[in-house]
């Protein structure tokens, strides 16, 4: 009832009361008019911006337009059309650390296939060592967790810094504490992400010097930060920093980069070569010389015609501006966090827990989330599945490749954990189902709804419908 009314028409007019920013990015509006009308065409409730951004029309355009206007050859060579992807290639590297305020003194940008990859070259390359130390949030994408493999098989220490319930934040002295426990004559490295894929917090920047200070190297993860925040390392200064180029604008997928600290990325160390990777390579001497970076971290050819389009994209972003963006993507998700926690069964219990901040304060627009019963019950997800199908709504159901986010979130115990992987069934390979039925049902994890570039008042709304019809 009260959300009917809520959802009346003079309920915009609450909304912008209540977050008059709102009104000050409606240039955004216009935009989704003319470039993303496809949403409005195809009847789409796009809230799954943290799984990827979406592209406009324009970016397409350009990108064709320049693909049709001259002849593009393989990079890594003199001739005149290997030339012209060169320099498009290199335009593009150095738009990328010019978008990001990073010197090029001090950075190098690493064109990967995404930030996946870009974690993967930190991880193989690292010199990890006995006495040395992986330090990382719980709160970490499974490509940040992966590098934990390299760190164990070289010696190497590794430690998870818990969240804190039930905000899902770290606390700062437990970390500073932690960080002050190194081996200064080793290589320590500290991951975490700038903005949680699974919670929308955004951690500390303040965090990079801080542990520099102590000796770390610092990776930071801006996969899920970078779509709708500015990171300016004109002013924190991340020794690496892996990203995907889609999730911030869309077009074009495979393209990720490492930005990485030059001083930082002369301790890395890789056990292979490869096409690109050398300046020269010998069979008959058993020799390779590395090249220097990036060309040292970017084997084989480079994606060099969709490249050019990643500084389209970026340029895209630029014309917008991050301020205009934020504000939109802030204001939607304090309306939709303070509707959603309003939602209560007949019987006086809530809805949704929401697993993370309820406040706009230090968090993104992405929100964990799962949708119970009057009896307190998971209301299992592929009901939810079920009607966000119907009603042509896009969320996300699971952990979002963030275990150590989820299982704190759900409570999930490491006892609970053990007994499951333990069992002598699952002692080699354990299916998704089957760790479903080991730990039912926390096990499905939540539903995440992720706000980004052309969100709207009417996505919220259509997502503020879905949820009122799980209200008995
Ligand atoms: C915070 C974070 N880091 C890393 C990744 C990995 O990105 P990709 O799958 O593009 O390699 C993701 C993807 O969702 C992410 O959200």
């Amino acid at each position: 009832m009260w959300l009917n009314r809520r959802m009346s028409s003079s309920h915009y007019e609450d909304f912008l009361q209540l977050y008059p920013a709102y009104g000050s990015s409606q240039q955004l509006d216009g935009l989704r008019v003319s470039e993303y009308s496809i949403l409005e065409k195809q009847g789409h409730v796009y809230l799954d911006y943290t799984g990827a951004g979406l592209y406009s029309r324009a970016q397409l355009f350009a990108h064709q337009e320049l693909l049709n206007s001259q002849v593009f050859g393989n990079p890594h060579s003199y001739n005149p059309t290997s030339i012209c992807s060169t320099e498009l290639v290199e335009q593009a590297r150095a738009y990328v650390l010019k978008f990001f305020n990073a010197s090029p003194e001090e950075y190098v940008c690493i064109f990967t296939q995404n930030a996946s990859g870009a974690l993967k070259i930190v991880g193989e390359a690292y010199p990890f060592g006995t006495g040395c130390r992986y330090l990382l949030t719980f709160d970490n994408h499974n490509s940040v967790n992966g590098i934990r493999e390299y760190a164990h098989s070289r010696g190497a220490s590794v430690t998870y810094q818990p969240l804190i319930l039930p905000d899902l934040r770290v606390d700062d002295n437990g970390l500073l504490e932690n960080l002050r426990q190194l081996d200064k004559g080793c290589f320590n490295l500290f991951a975490y992400p700038a903005q949680s894929n699974f919670s929308g917090v955004q951690h500390s920047l303040d965090w990079i010097s801080a542990a520099q200070d102590q000796g770390w190297d610092v990776l930071l993860d801006a996969a899920a930060f970078v779509p709708t925040n500015r990171l300016d390392l004109g002013q924190v200064h991340p020794d690496f920093v892996p990203l995907s180029f889609y999730k911030m604008f869309g077009y074009p997928t495979g393209i990720g980069a490492l930005i990485a600290r030059k001083e930082t990325l002369h301790k890395l160390s890789r056990s292979w070569f490869a096409g690109g990777t050398t300046t020269v390579a010998s069979v008959r001497g058993n020799r390779f010389y590395p090249a220097d970076a990036p060309a040292a971290f970017e084997d084989g050819t480079l994606n060099y015609l969709n490249i050019p389009a990643v500084e389209i994209g970026l340029r895209h972003l630029d014309r917008i501006s991050y301020h205009i963006i934020h504000e939109r993507v802030i204001s939607l998700t304090g309306w939709l966090l303070e509707n959603l926690t309003t939602l209560k069964h007949s019987n006086g219990k809530p809805l949704v827990q929401i697993y993370g901040p309820l406040d706009t304060q230090d968090r993104g627009g992405t929100i964990a989330l799962n949708f119970f019963d009057p009896q307190g019950e998971i209301i299992p997800k592929h009901l939810l599945e079920e009607e966000a199908g119907c009603r042509n709504i896009s969320i996300r159901m699971g952990f979002f490749c963030n275990p150590g986010a989820g299982e704190i979130a759900l409570d999930i115990s490491g006892d609970e954990l053990s007994s499951c992987f333990s069992r002598p069934a699952y002692e080699d390979r354990i299916s998704d189902l089957d760790f479903q039925r080991c730990i039912d049902p926390k096990a499905s994890g939540a539903v995440r709804v992720s706000i980004g570039l052309v969100s709207n008042y009417s996505d919220i709304e259509a997502f503020l419908r879905f949820a009122n019809n799980f209200l008995e």
